[in-house]
Order: C-alpha cells, then sequence, then structure tokens
C-alpha cells in the first residue's frame, strides 16, 4: 500500500475541505474548490491518494508564461514524510508542461518548512505582499522561480522526482499518531454500514459509532432452511434482489438521506465471496456516487465491536470469545483495533455444530436457537458428552467428534428400538460444547491477566453459555460484556459501530478493494 497523486475530482472535496480547515485560518471555500478545481489547459489540481484517504493537494493557475499556486496542504498526520516535497514536484513539472516560466506563490513568513521547501524547490524570496493574510493581518513573503525550463532547474526537478517517488511509494501510513482508545471519537458522524457476508441482508444508521438510528435486517433463513444450511448461490442472489431495499428503509427509518452521510461502512470479509461481494459493490457505487469515504471492516470485529453498543464502557484490553456458525475463536484485544487471534476451531464452528445437530434430530435450521428451546427442557447430565481437547493446554477447539458422538448415540438408541428424549439431548450436547468454552474463555482471560471479557456472533445469543460464562468469569473478578440477542446474529449495526472507529482513524477501503473470503483478525 502506498500513496500515489491523482487529479482531483469532486468525490475528493469532503477530505480536502477537511485538511483545509485544520490547516488554514482563513479556509477556501467548496465552492472555491468547485469552480477552481476543474483541471483544464490553464490550471492542473491534484490530491494524493491512499489507503489513509486523502493525503494532500495542490493547485495550480497558469496565465500565458506565469504560473501561480493557488494552494498547496499536507494532511496534518501524514507531515514530515515527503508528500509536500512530492505535490511541489508534480505541480511545477505541470505548470512547464503547460508553458509556465515563471512561477510564484505567496507564504506565510512564519511557515518555515513551508519556505524551506520551496526553497530546495529553486524558489527565491522575491518580496513582502503587506497585509495578505487578513485574519491577523500577517503579511505574505512572495517567492518564485524565474525560468521553470533552465538547465539547473531541470536537473534539479530530475533529482527531486526520485525523491519525490520515493516518499510517495514508501508511504506507509500515518498509524504512530493514530488514536487506538475511543476517548475524543467526535459524536456526531453519521455512518451508513452495510452487511452481506453470509445470510443477512443487514444495513444500519449509526451516529457517533454508538446510536443506533436504525438496523435493518433481511434474513434469509426461510430460503436456505428447506437445504438445511446456507447455499452460497442462494445467498448472493437474494443479497442482490434485497440490497436496495434494505439500505433505503435503514436510511429512512434513521431519518437521513445519503447527503446527510459522513462516510460508509461496509464488510469486506470473512464470509460468502459471492454474499461480501453484492455489499461491497453497492457500498462502492454508493461511495463513488456520493463522494463519501468507504470504510472496510472485518465481520469478526463487527461482531467484538457489538457489545460496545450495550456497554459503552467497554474498554480494552480484554479477551473476546466469538462463537458463530463460520467462526470459534478466542481473541485477545490489547486496544481497539489490534486483535490476536490465540485459537480457533481445528474443525467445526460452534454454530456449525449446533446446525449439524439440529439437522440430525430434525429439528430445522438454523439449529441453535431451536437446540437451546429444547435444552431449557433437558437435564444436562443425562448423556456424557465428549469434552474435546479441554486439557488440550492451548486455545483451539474441535467439535466435529461431539457431531459425531450426538449422530452415533442416536443411531444407537434407534437401533435398540428406545424413545429418544431430545430435550436431554439437547441439554446434554449444548453442555459439551459450553464447558469446553467456558474453560478454555477462563484461562485465557487469566493468562492475559484482563479484568473485561466479552463474546460475539450468533452462539452468543445462548442463555446457558452466557450465564455459565457470567458465573465462571465473575469467581476470578473478570467481567463478561454482552452483547444484546438482536446484535448477536448478523448485522449492520455492528459493523456501523467499527466502521465508524476505523473511519476516525483515517483507514479506507482503495476502490479497487475486492472482498476477501478468509479475511484475518488484526
Ligand atoms: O453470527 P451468525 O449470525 O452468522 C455467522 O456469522 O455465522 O451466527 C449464526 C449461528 C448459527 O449457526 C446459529 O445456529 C447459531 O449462530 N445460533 C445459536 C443460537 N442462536 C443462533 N447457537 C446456539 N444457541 C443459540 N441460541
Ligand atoms: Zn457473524
Amino acid at each position: 500500500m502506498s500513496a500515489s497523486i491523482r487529479p482531483m475530482e469532486p468525490r475528493h472535496l469532503r477530505e480536502v475541505l477537511e485538511i483545509e480547515r485544520s490547516s488554514f485560518a482563513s479556509p477556501w471555500t467548496e465552492g472555491a474548490f468547485l469552480s477552481e478545481c476543474d483541471t483544464g489547459p490553464d490550471r492542473e489540481w491534484v490530491v494524493i491518494e491512499s489507503p489513509w484517504g486523502v493525503l494532500g493537494y495542490a493547485g495550480v493557475a497558469i496565465m500565458v508564461d506565469e504560473a501561480h499556486v493557488m494552494n498547496v496542504a499536507v494532511r496534518e498526520d501524514a507531515r514530515h514524510a515527503g508528500l509536500g516535497l512530492a505535490l511541489m514536484s508534480h505541480i511545477i513539472e505541470a505548470a512547464a508542461l503547460r508553458g509556465g516560466v515563471r512561477m510564484t506563490l505567496e507564504v506565510r513568513p512564519s511557515n518555515e518548512a513551508a519556505t524551506a521547501l520551496y526553497e530546495r524547490l529553486g524558489m527565491t524570496a522575491a518580496g513582502l505582499r503587506p497585509g495578505y493574510y487578513s485574519d491577523v493581518g500577517e503579511d505574505a513573503l512572495v517567492m518564485w522561480s524565474e525560468d521553470l525550463c533552465s538547465e539547473e532547474m531541470l536537473e534539479l526537478r530530475r533529482s527531486l522526482a526520485e525523491e519525490a517517488a520515493r516518499s510517495l511509494g514508501a508511504f506507509e501510513g500515518v498509524v504512530p499518531s493514530r488514536p487506538t482508545g475511543l476517548a475524543g471519537m467526535p459524536g456526531d458522524d453519521l455512518v451508513l454500514a452495510i452487511e452481506t457476508s453470509c445470510d443477512e441482508t443487514a444495513a444500519a444508521v449509526l451516529r457517533g459509532g454508538r446510536e443506533v438510528l436504525s438496523s435493518v435486517v433481511a434474513s434469509q433463513v426461510d430460503f436456505h432452511a428447506r437445504f438445511g444450511g446456507v447455499v452460497p448461490e442462494i445467498a448472493s442472489r437474494k443479497h442482490t434482489e434485497a440490497i436496495v431495499g434494505v439500505v433505503d428503509e435503514a436510511l429512512e427509518r434513521a431519518g437521513v438521506d445519503l447527503a446527510d452521510l459522513d462516510a460508509i461502512g461496509v464488510t469486506h470479509g470473512p464470509g460468502l465471496i459471492g454474499a461480501l461481494v453484492v455489499g461491497l459493490s453497492y457500498a462502492k457505487g454508493l461511495a463513488f456516487a456520493t463522494g463519501l469515504p468507504l470504510v472496510g471492516v472485518n465481520h469478526m470485529e463487527g461482531h467484538i465491536f457489538a457489545n460496545l453498543l450495550a456497554d459503552p464502557e467497554l474498554e480494552p484490553p480484554m479477551v473476546a470469545l466469538l462463537v458463530s456458525g463460520g467462526h470459534t475463536s478466542l481473541v485477545h484485544v490489547p486496544a481497539w483495533g489490534e486483535y490476536e487471534v490465540l485459537g480457533s476451531t481445528l474443525d467445526d464452528a460452534a454454530g456449525e455444530a449446533f446446525d449439524k445437530v439440529a439437522k440430525v434430530l430434525g429439528l430445522g435450521y438454523p439449529g441453535g436457537p431451536a437446540i437451546s428451546r429444547l435444552a431449557a427442557e433437558g437435564d444436562a447430565e443425562a448423556i456424557r458428552f465428549p469434552r474435546a481437547m479441554m486439557d488440550s493446554g492451548d486455545y483451539d477447539f474441535s467439535l466435529s467428534g461431539l457431531k459425531t458422538a450426538v449422530i452415533n448415540h442416536v443411531r444407537h438408541e434407534r437401533e435398540a428400538g428406545r424413545q429418544i428424549d431430545l430435550a436431554d439431548l439437547a441439554a446434554s450436547f449444548q453442555a459439551a460444547v459450553v464447558d469446553v468454552q467456558v474453560a478454555k474463555s477462563v484461562r485465557a482471560a487469566k493468562e492475559h491477566g484482563v479484568s473485561t471479557f466479552c463474546i460475539g456472533g450468533g452462539v452468543a445469543a445462548n442463555p446457558v453459555l452466557r450465564e455459565a460464562l457470567r458465573e465462571a468469569l465473575a469467581a476470578e473478578g473478570v467481567r463478561l460484556s454482552v452483547p444484546p440477542f438482536e446484535l448477536c446474529t448478523d448485522n449492520a449495526a455492528m459493523i456501523g459501530a467499527a466502521a465508524h472507529f476505523r473511519f476516525w482513524r483515517g483507514e479506507r477501503l482503495e476502490p479497487s478493494a475486492e472482498g476477501v473470503s478468509d479475511l484475518k483478525l488484526g
């Protein structure tokens, strides 16, 4: 990932204005940019585009043989990385190509860094323009270059061009100055989030990353139920049919227009590739049409952020147990946005085990809710199912053996002509899953010395798991945070919460980004 110089387009203006306002006491207005930045034979306006958003911009106007630098700025968190030099080298080259011979610009004499940069570019002080900066009545220093086409200037530009290209290519982001905590996150930004990683088409609008103004989830469960699981081709087709209506409804319920939004967040992995692509393409289209910044969210990070929506005080360091239809992992979260996966399932995910066992028992799809309802009536100690990897000493899980044990038990009982008590079976199976998850969760919390633990994913809606975890963690002095039931299963509100955080940190999805079915956390 690196930065590159591109022509300025209207879609850049929102970010350009943000940089302009935070850089100058008398910033240009949006109208001024719109009327000026139309690249033509007598002018050139460019931005530095990067995965972290627009990092700077510059514009030059050329009248006959005189070029005048209209505006130059670099985003505050991207300064001191050679980007100003890259912008100015580009602008000088563009001016020379358009027939500019002399070049002038105004700079505040107090801005020593800028003055030094222009000197490096071969410009010299030509005089003062009194009271030019009306905000403080400061004089402007006029700098100029007498002949952009002289041998000396050409040589200077050649040597600087290499340095400029290196600075752009090697630009590695603004990570050190990015915030990791949530303190100071603006409370009024509006984010539209879109989620289509599996079998729910979802959209939500959030204010300030915490306040859910709307959350629409169109479940496809009925279409997959007859096949006993998610059929990827059906999922993509249903997402395509539903996405427009779901997004419109989310905006309408929130009472906002696209024009009110500050960013669009979208799940770009992990998930079914054909399903991810639908939400991602739609989000890209919206971002392109509106000029809104696009932010990519990892679906599993979304499941962690779902906790924040019910528990605004939630603060890392913490450990999270992520248990869904596709994933089962224990994750150490030292700070928001930083993840260390401690262990995962080696075969089936927890939700998958619930779904497969339910299928064998003829309980339909999805199996989790059906099994947990039945289990509430049964005896968890009726059948002793294996607790795989309970003492393996790591944080990995294995659930396929348990699933086989349940299937064998059912077959055995049927062959013996005995009636199966479904409630006892469901409760015993659930207890075997829960026991291992609780034991490993407690050990992970203790070993990492955290006092906060959170859970996410569809299986986190399981009441027995929630209660068992709460009790076991409390005995170790660890507080358990849980998302509300409706935010455990897939939804876009959780994606919006994570998107808001990443938007605030200045992260952006490149226009060419694709869905990543096995996107890793971290
Ligand atoms: O997070 P989710 O909605 O989708 C994925 O990202 O996979 O999780 C869906 C999974 C399904 O396997 C479903 O059976 C399971 O969550 N699930 C439950 C419960 N509710 C949903 N599993 C156990 N107990 C529940 N109450
Ligand atoms: Zn999920």
